[in-house]
């Protein structure tokens, strides 16, 4: 491989994975200096029964300070205020967050203010703001997608002004992520399988988008064959303890990939096809990747046909002609989403104008997409992308996305 002239990788998360991961963190959190943390969680998941296996689990080894379930779907910073006051008036000194993606970017954005003080969030937006160690923070991922747990970015949404603040710093990698097959045991199977598919978006991008390294490489590749052989396994049987944790290995490793090497197209067409038709991230990165692997294959083609080794295994890469291998891994995702949507029963979508609202109605109306292709121009995630995404590009992706039907590949502007 040619080694790129220059980059950087920074990965300090501890990473403890196992049957009996979380029964670790007393003593790995003790040995940061932890006697109070605060358990930050949604409903949902206390629902669940996973707080009190993860209070079992660490029974006697700390005192639990408080627990704050309050955190809703559409989190936005005044939950990071009410949660910080709960931290504070607790005498907490560390923060257990236990839940999917939005859990743990509040309890990232708790962590900030617990930190530094002040009264908002709101006071902290802005380069340079975090500038010293924060307080401990232990993730426990209940979901194998977001791969939060190792990443330095906290999104929070101020839904006063529709907007989304972005955090980045080092500093707000977690000190600890427990990769435990307890905690996505009663995921169901759709939310596993649509999580999943964004996890392997986060590997297939990081592969061939622009900030690639040999490190994040490494990490893409591995999670990419983790998620094949372990995902339609996880979603048949989800009691399925190896496969549930062989899926958080891998979404953790395509956190880290993609956590220095970034995404593209895939990301850029979901993160506004999920703000403009709330529509699950998970969801919109399953019908999408194959898209992103299409539209590159002209500007990365010998990174796309790798991906199909880790993708079908070494016997269908060595018999797919060199030229046929970004094609193939194409078909080997679609192969993948048809087996999930035949599995859910029909719960995992596979293109957009198939997706519905929960009264029925289609939750991506077809004259949505221009304005969706309009507002992907202000998302940051186009730019890493290793073609140049335009309007035009952008509007004829998503149509055939729409339509679920192959890309033409004629028509991209700048790649014929
Ligand atoms: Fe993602």
């Amino acid at each position: 491989m040619t080694m790129p002239a220059y980059y950087d990788f920074c990965s300090r998360v501890k990473t403890i994975s196992g049957e009996n991961a979380m029964e670790k963190i007393p003593g790995l959190l003790k040995g940061l200096g932890v006697r109070r943390p605060m358990i930050v969680t949604d409903r949902g998941v206390e629902a669940a029964g996973l707080i009190d296996t993860v209070t079992e689990a660490i029974d006697g080894g700390l005192d639990i300070g408080a627990i704050y379930a309050d955190i809703p779907v559409d989190s936005d910073y005044r939950v990071v205020d009410d949660g910080a006051a709960v931290y504070q008036n607790n005498r907490c000194d560390a923060i257990i967050a236990v839940g999917g993606g939005s859990v743990i970017d509040t309890a990232k954005g708790i962590n900030i203010l617990a930190s530094l003080g002040g009264k908002s969030l709101l006071g902290c937006q802005g380069a340079g703001t975090i500038r010293r160690k924060l307080n401990p923070l232990a993730v426990l991922p209940t979901t194998s997608g977001t791969g939060s747990e190792m990443t330095l970015v906290a999104v929070i949404a101020d839904t006063e002004r529709q907007e989304k603040m972005l955090f980045v710093s080092h500093f707000l990698l977690p000190d600890l992520a427990v990769l435990d097959p307890r905690l996505t045991r009663t995921l169901p199977d759709f939310l596993t399988s649509q999580t999943a598919m964004d996890a392997l978006a986060h590997a297939c991008e990081s592969y061939y988008c622009m900030e690639k390294n040999p490190v994040s490489d490494a990490l893409a590749l591995r999670a990419i064959s983790l998620i094949s052989e372990h995902l339609l396994p996880a979603v048949r049987n989800p009691a399925e303890t190896s496969a549930r944790l062989a899926l958080a290995n891998a979404s953790a490793m395509a956190g880290a990939a993609f956590s220095n090497s970034m995404v593209g197209l895939v990301h850029n067409l979901g993160h506004v096809v999920g703000a403009v038709c709330h529509v699950p991230h998970g969801t919109c990165m399953s019908i999408l990747l194959p898209y992103g692997l299409e539209y590159n294959t002209h500007r990365r083609e010998k990174a796309i046909g790798e991906i199909l080794f880790s993708l079908a295994g070494p016997e269908i890469y060595a018999k797919t002609p060199e030229k046929a291998r970004p094609d193939k891994a194409v078909e080997q995702i679609r192969m993948l989403n048809e087996d999930l949507h035949n599995i859910t029963g029909g719960k995992h979508p596979r293109f957009l104008g198939e997706i519905r609202n929960k009264d029925g109605t289609p939750a991506v109306p077809r004259s949505a997409l221009p304005e969706i292709a309009r507002k992907t121009m202000a998302d940051g995630a186009r730019l890493p992308n290793p073609e140049e995404i335009l309007p035009e590009d952008a509007l004829m992706v998503l149509e055939h996305a729409w339509a679920g039907i192959h890309l033409d590949r004629s028509r991209i502007r700048k790649g014929a």
